[in-house]
């Protein structure tokens, strides 16, 4: 696949994801406000990617700012961050892209248009630690695949959620590279359709064997023999367990009474270890994403209550190991080394 998103000139070009697998378009904004409501508006989404896209838009926040005086560019900076912050709540990348830009260059004494050519390279420089780190990912996680084995997955976790390779789907894509045959059952992933949408679009774009499955159909398919291992993504994960995509969790009680793996891939940079299940603010989007297929089908009666969790918990009890660019860590071992 393409990079989902990359730094030209100044500007900042993404895929639209909002209307893949229909079109393959590229939006381009030079102002942060515009990145921010993409990411709001989920025109670029996955954890590793919004990390991203947060720290290009701090970078296009000290261009637009770096006539400024040091004082006025520093809290005009801190100010464009606290927007960025405020688009999605969940995925920890956000928080951490946004406060790496802002440490960068915290007490350095340059004038305001040294530290923003600072934060630009900082931002390129994220930009291309994410690619190697998924493909450290991929290299780890291929060694938990068997030749023959069929990987399902949840959401998208790919190269659209981060700039390339993916998280979940990097220890795929090297398995194939490797010759292992790997074939890949996406969820759909209601309501947002990541599954069936954006990772059956960049699999067949890739020519990786992949199959749609409704969401609640994976108990059965682990049941009939048809899925040997399950890797999915992460939006945040803590002393106690893995935020991911609404319906994580299902998949992984069923995958557990079915003696599947079930494991997790995710950077460094997903993992915030000071927190527990209790600290962590769990997206709710709007019900009309819900009650209408893509924003266009009404599907449930008009003034029925829709509730729309964006995000669920999956405790360790449930993950066999966590894929990181360090290695393959069950969950006791990832909180030894983390914390
Ligand atoms: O709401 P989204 O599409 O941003 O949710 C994405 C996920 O839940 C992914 O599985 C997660 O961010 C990991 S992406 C490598």
């Amino acid at each position: 696949m393409i990079p989902s998103i990359e730094w030209i000139e100044n500007k900042v070009k993404m895929i639209d994801q909002t209307i893949l697998p229909q079109k393959l378009e590229f939006l381009e904004f030079e102002d942060y406000r515009d990145v921010a409501n993409a990411i709001k508006i989920m025109n670029i989404r996955g954890a590793p990617a919004i990390g991203v896209a947060a720290a290009m838009g701090m970078a296009l926040a000290s261009i637009e700012f770096k006539n400024k005086n040091k004082e006025e560019f520093l809290s005009s900076l801190k100010e464009a961050g606290e927007l960025i912050k405020q688009t999605r709540p969940t995925a920890v990348n956000l928080f951490w892209a946004v406060d790496r830009i802002l440490n960068k260059i915290e007490g350095v004494d340059k004038k305001s248009s040294e530290l923003s050519e600072i934060i630009i390279d900082e931002a390129k420089k994220m930009w291309q630690e994410d690619i190697d780190t998924n493909k450290s990912i991929g290299k780890y996680g291929a060694e938990l695949l068997d030749d023959g084995d069929t990987v399902q997955t949840h959401c998208n976790a790919g190269s659209l959620a981060t700039v390339q390779y993916g998280t979940a789907l990097a220890p795929v894509r090297v398995a194939i590279e490797q010759g292992k045959k790997i074939s890949v059952v996406a969820d759909e992933t209601r309501p947002r359709l990541q599954g069936a949408r954006l990772t059956a679009f960049e699999l067949q774009y890739d020519k990786i064997p992949v199959s749609v499955i409704s969401d609640g159909s994976s108990g059965l398919m682990m049941r009939l023999g048809k899925i040997q291992k399950v890797i999915v993504g992460a939006d945040r994960i803590t002393s106690d367990g893995v935020f991911n995509k609404i319906g994580t969790y299902m998949v992984a009680l069923a995958a557990q009474d079915n003696k599947i793996p079930f494991y997790v891939a995710a950077p460094v940079s997903t993992l915030s270890m000071s927190e527990s299940f209790e600290d962590v603010k769990i997206e709710q989007r709007d019900s009309k994403e819900v009650s209408y297929v893509l924003g266009k089908v009404q599907i449930v009666p008009e003034g029925v209550n829709c509730i729309n969790y964006a995000f669920d918990f999956t405790p360790f009890e449930l993950v066999s190991a966590v894929i990181t660019e360090d290695g393959v860590f069950p969950p006791k071992d990832l909180v030894e080394k983390y914390t």
